[in-house]
């Protein structure tokens, strides 16, 4: 048996459709179900239903030998793991977004930025030698700057609903995201023959 590390949630239902054209059978993922662990009928394929957060904790752990995670997760965590294949599925930005009539004049000599994505945000402002302030969020990141507690958020941009609903803008995209195929390094070598033909058929799936 594969076991899969998958998230519910947005990514979820384009990823059982993709592990569909590859040839897994996903009924097990349809069903209305509060149950966290499933199989699928012919027993070949075992699903975790997780955080996208934990997803790559599952897999580095061996608990599961796939999973299915956006590349903004996969950053944050740095997990030792190997990401196989970029499945073009969940794509978004991680973007600098404010308020976008306020100009350069008015930034502070430390910016506030209010994320979820803590790492990745003190290395991007790092990198481009620019001091800030991060404070940690789990959610509802745009409302931050709304009410005060950051001048901007570095936060994942989908369809841009939720930043322009709180008169918020992308003021920056930083980087692009998409769900990522990714593999526990032992459960690749000691499971190759029926990992790697799941990944060529994922891969044709998305051609
Ligand atoms: C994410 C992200 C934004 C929103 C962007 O939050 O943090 O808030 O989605 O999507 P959009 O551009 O399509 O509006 P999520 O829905 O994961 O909820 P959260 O607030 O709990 O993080």
């Amino acid at each position: 048996m594969i076991t899969f590390a998958l998230s519910k949630g947005r990514l979820g239902e384009e990823c059982a459709s993709l592990l569909e054209r590859a040839g897994v059978d996903v009924s097990a993922l349809k069903e209305d179900t509060r149950r966290l662990v499933l199989e699928s009928a012919d027993k070949r394929y075992g699903f975790f239903l997780v955080k996208p957060a934990d997803v790559p904790v599952y897999v580095e752990q061996g608990v599961a030998d796939l999973g299915v995670v956006g590349k903004d997760t996969l950053l944050e965590e740095d997990r030792q793991l190997y990401e196989l294949l970029d499945l073009k599925i969940g794509a978004c930005r991680l973007c600098i977004a404010g308020y976008p009539d306020r100009g350069a004049q008015d930034r502070k000599p430390l910016l506030r930025v209010a994320t979820k994505y803590v790492k990745t945000a003190k290395r991007v402002f790092a990198e481009r030698g620019e001091e800030a302030e991060i404070i940690p969020l789990h959610g509802s990141i745009e409302l931050a700057p709304v009410t005060g507690l950051s001048d901007v958020i570095f936060d994942v941009v989908q369809t841009g609903s939720t930043l322009e609903a709180n008169g918020l803008a992308v003021l920056e995209e930083v980087f692009p995201v998409s769900a990522r195929l990714v593999a526990n390094k032992v459960s690749l070598k000691l499971k190759s023959r029926e990992i790697l033909p799941l990944v060529e058929n994922l891969r044709e799936a998305l051609l």
